[in-house]
């Protein structure tokens, strides 16, 4: 089984998945947890490029470098460990590509659907739980993971809401979107909840829809 984990930063995606393997493995099920870029050698490589600082890539340049680490992660890692029956848990897959480079920064979206689709050679998620929270929200907790000495908080939102609210308003209606189209695979779960009760009811919807 392939399950994924989507929704902007800070809405508490790694948090959960922590909570899951935890959950799954206690159950006695064979879990493998990955995140992009990287996962394999060749992959690895392109995570280092994508993420120096010294030099600059185009939007199109980034979006190519991080589906050849996905076809690389797809191929070498995802297949061979659903067909040994393991359950892959993804924290974040193409649909991030979709809401970020599509609806975020303005990437045409037949083109992107067109490099997803080679990128996982067809491979979908069975199950994609999406933590819906507002960017504002979103943003305060990672404030408060960073934090900000008091007397410069009100200035830190500030800037950060010049230069990053409206874009992650537009990933968030992006998701939206996407879940709109998807709406089959999304499993859409309110992030601003306690972390138990998110665990709670990510545990019933995969009981419900994967009866053992
Ligand atoms: N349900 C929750 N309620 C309150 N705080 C939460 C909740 N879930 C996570 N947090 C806190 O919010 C912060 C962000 O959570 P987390 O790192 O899990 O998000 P993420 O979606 O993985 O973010 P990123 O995309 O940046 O990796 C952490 O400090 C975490 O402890
Ligand atoms: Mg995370």
């Amino acid at each position: 089984m392939l399950i994924s984990f989507e929704g902007i930063d800070g809405a508490g995606k790694s948090t959960q998945i922590q909570k899951l393997v935890t959950s799954m493995t206690s159950e006695g099920v064979d879990v493998v947890t990955l995140r992009e870029p990287g996962g394999t050698p060749a992959a690895e490589k392109i995570r280092l490029i994508l993420l120096e600082n010294s030099h600059k890539i185009s939007p199109i340049g980034e979006l190519l470098l991080f589906s050849a680490s996905r076809a690389e992660l797809v191929q070498e890692v995802i297949v061979p460990a659903l067909a040994s029956g393991k359950t892959v848990i993804l924290d974040r897959f193409y649909d991030s590509t979709t809401a970020y480079q599509g609806y975020g920064r303005g990437i045409n979206l037949d083109l992107l659907q067109s490099i997803i689709s080679i990128s996982t050679c067809a491979v979908t998620p069975d199950i994609t739980f999406y933590l819906d929270i507002e960017p504002e929200e979103a943003l305060k907790r990672k404030f408060a993971k960073t934090s900000i000495p008091l007397e410069f908080e009100g200035e830190g939102l500030d800037r950060m809401e010049r230069s990053g609210i409206e874009f992650y308003r537009k990933v968030q209606q992006g998701y939206r979107e996407i879940m709109r189209q998807n709406s089959e695979r999304f499993v859409s779960i309110n992030a601003l909840q306690p972390t138990g009760v998110i665990h709670f009811q990510i545990m019933e919807s995969l009981k419900a829809r994967f009866p053992v």
